[in-house]
């Protein structure tokens, strides 16, 4: 190699030594008689000095020339850095590299921003210069820590007889709920390949086809709207298993966590991991992904709320509906009017919420809010007693359908979780979430969809309700939760044609299209299927959460924007008249 160390590794026992480092000027300071530069590569930074007696001036007046993000070459020998100079935050920081000179393998342009500036830049350009941007040490360790955790995933699998198999990029559109990205075939014109959603009916067929344990890191695709932990191209940890039941899938999986966090954190979690039913969660929390680092559990009121004066209250109670509330300890005081206004802004923004009721809990104990006149005394402690709410507290209650009163409540509970910082924030909380509901309707057509996918298996209690009452109807699937963010989700499939015609009917799926979109899967159940089942990690979920981080582009090499985008490569872009007439395409302008 052009260097006989990296820049994290020399110390004071190489004093004496002779070494050459090579790296990026991370910074230079130009004393005139002597130039310093601290040089960094991936492993750590070495502050290189150029100056007498091994440099002449002309050398000393080169390396004064040399610019941030210049690479260089630099030969000396290895000293102890002067008495009171010592850097205790860098590992090299009580030797510097002595050089007589220093050698420019390459220069660079002025750079837009440095790797080492403490501020982060705009993050659109970071994205552009990703090339920059992922020489901060930040960058490489989470992309690190990327790869610490695929190697576990990859080692673990293998250790269990797992096969790793690859599925194909270009196939037919596989059902997981979102858009599809298209691609044209230039042989078949006028017809498409669809991108992954994911493996799911590849993994599906090679259980059929006998390999009884399958895994693959695969990519997915999805055109779906983008959030802070949602990218149009993502990894999944993709498994599958024949002849389990949930109970191994789960079991495999909590053996993972527990090596992953092991191995790649250097911590212990308890397995296996704690479960909740979906109903529970719901109930208890108003989500399917609970973030179970702080408590802050939903009260249900709806039966006082029926005995009440209050008409908000008492026509949703009396009409169906509910009136569940959260207590916010110790937060009465803290929580002005104005702050008080923008939550009820908030529930009603975000999650269609009609208003929020409060109230502050007195020192004497009585509730007081500007509605609180509308209850009796009797009332108002009944609301106090149900909530277990002590002077102090603060309560916020929903008055509305089951749904809005989860998706508010819900949201409230993760917003104040964070702002009153709930939870410390290297706290982990791994979970199950299981007997999810077979299938959502919706709420203006009517319309039956597959809460996971149209391949789950329905609990087999439950699996008269097929046809009786699909709405009560559970599945035999399971979702891992990660500080309240869905890191997993799998399913027990259906491997009998019948069920699998039955459930599709459920969904608007008539046999003729089917047939034409999973006709080889209803082929393939007909030829000797075992039971199986699996599941699929979102890697990049994982490394974010495991990582501490908020925002998936900060795992991944090269993200999108939240538009889609990749600024770098300015992906997607036009393409010549030449390929679109090989595909017999052609662009028309519509107005929107
Ligand atoms: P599901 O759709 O739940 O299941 O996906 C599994 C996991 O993948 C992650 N994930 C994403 N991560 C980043 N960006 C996205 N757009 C995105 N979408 C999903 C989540 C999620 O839990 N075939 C089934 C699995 C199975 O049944 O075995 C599937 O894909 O962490
Ligand atoms: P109103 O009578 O609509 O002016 O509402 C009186 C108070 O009750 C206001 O503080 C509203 O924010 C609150 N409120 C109104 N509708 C609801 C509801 N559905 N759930 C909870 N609080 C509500």
């Amino acid at each position: 190699m052009l260097r006989s160390h990296n820049c994290g590794e020399l110390r004071v026992s190489d004093v004496g030594c002779e070494a050459t480092l090579c790296g990026w000027v991370e910074s230079k300071r130009d004393h005139g008689g002597a130039v310093f530069i601290d040089l960094r590569d991936r492993y750590g930074v070495t502050q290189v000095v150029i100056g007498p007696p091994e440099a002449d001036q002309p050398a000393i007046d080169f390396a004064g020339r040399v610019g941030a993000e210049w690479v260089i070459k630099a030969h000396g020998s290895v000293a102890h850095r002067l008495e009171g100079k010592v850097n205790e935050k860098l590992s090299t920081g009580e030797i510097e590299l002595r050089c007589a000179a220093v050698e420019v393998l390459n220069a660079s342009v002025a750079p837009p921003f440095v790797p080492s500036q403490p501020d982060l830049p705009n993050e659109d350009l970071r994205l552009k210069y990703r090339f920059l941007d992922l020489r901060r040490p930040q960058m490489q360790r989470s992309l690190i820590t990327r790869s610490q955790i695929i190697k576990e995933m990859r080692d673990y699998f293998a250790e269990h007889d797992f096969i790793d198999v690859e599925t194909p990029i270009l196939g037919r559109s596989t059902p997981e709920g979102a858009r599809d990205y298209l691609v044209p075939s230039r042989v078949h014109p006028g017809q498409f390949y669809a991108l992954p959603q994911s493996p799911q009916l590849y993994k599906q067929i090679l259980m059929v086809a006998g390999f009884d344990r399958y895994v693959q890191v695969a990519k997915c695709f999805r055109d779906e709207d983008l959030r802070a932990d949602r990218q149009p191209e993502f990894t999944q940890l993709d498994l599958e298993m024949s002849f389990v039941d949930a109970e191994d899938v789960i079991a495999i999986i909590d053996g993972l966590v527990d090596r992953v966090v092991r191995k790649v954190l250097g911590r212990a979690i308890p397995t296996p991991l704690p479960r909740m039913t979906f109903e529970e969660a719901m109930r208890r929390y108003g989500s399917d992904q609970p973030d179970l680092r702080f408590a802050m559990e939903i009260v249900d009121i709806t039966e006082i709320a029926k005995t009440v004066e209050f008409r908000v209250f008492r026509a949703t109670a009396d009409s169906g509906g509910f009136v569940r509330g959260i207590k916010v300890a110790g937060q009465a005081e803290d929580f002005s009017r104005r702050r008080l206004d923008e939550l009820t802004e908030f529930v009603k923004r975000d999650f269609g919420a009609r208003g929020l009721a409060w109230f502050r809990v007195e020192a004497d104990g009585t509730l007081w809010s500007p509605t609180s006149k509308n209850f009796t005394a009797e009332e108002l402690s009944a609301i106090t007693a149900a909530m277990n709410a002590q002077p102090g507290d603060l309560l916020l209650f929903l008055a509305d359908s089951w749904n809005v009163t989860c998706r508010g409540l819900a949201g409230l509970r993760k917003r104040l979780g964070a702002e009153l910082k709930l939870y410390s924030p290297d706290s982990l909380h791994c979970s199950w979430i299981t007997d999810f509901p077979m299938f959502e309707r919706d709420e203006e057509s009517g319309q039956w969809h597959a809460k996971h996918h149209p391949f789950t298996a329905p609990l087999a209690e439950d699996l008269e309700l097929l046809a009786t009452d699909p709405a009560a109807c559970r599945a035999q699937a399971y979702d891992l939760v990660i500080n309240g963010s869905e890191a997993g989700g799998g399913t027990i499939r259906i491997h009998d044609p019948a069920t699998q015609q039955q459930v599709f009917e459920l969904l608007g799926i008539d046999e003729a299209t089917a047939r034409d979109r999973f006709g080889f899967l209803l082929d393939a159940l007909k030829y000797g299927a075992p039971p199986h089942g699996g599941i699929a990690l979102g890697i990049d979920r994982w490394v974010m959460l495991l990582a501490g981080l908020e925002n998936i582009r900060e795992v991944i090499a090269f993200p999108k924007t939240q538009k889609a985008t990749d600024l770098m490569t300015e992906a997607p872009g036009n393409v010549d008249a030449d390929q679109l007439n090989e595909l017999r395409l052609r662009t028309v302008s519509v107005k929107t």
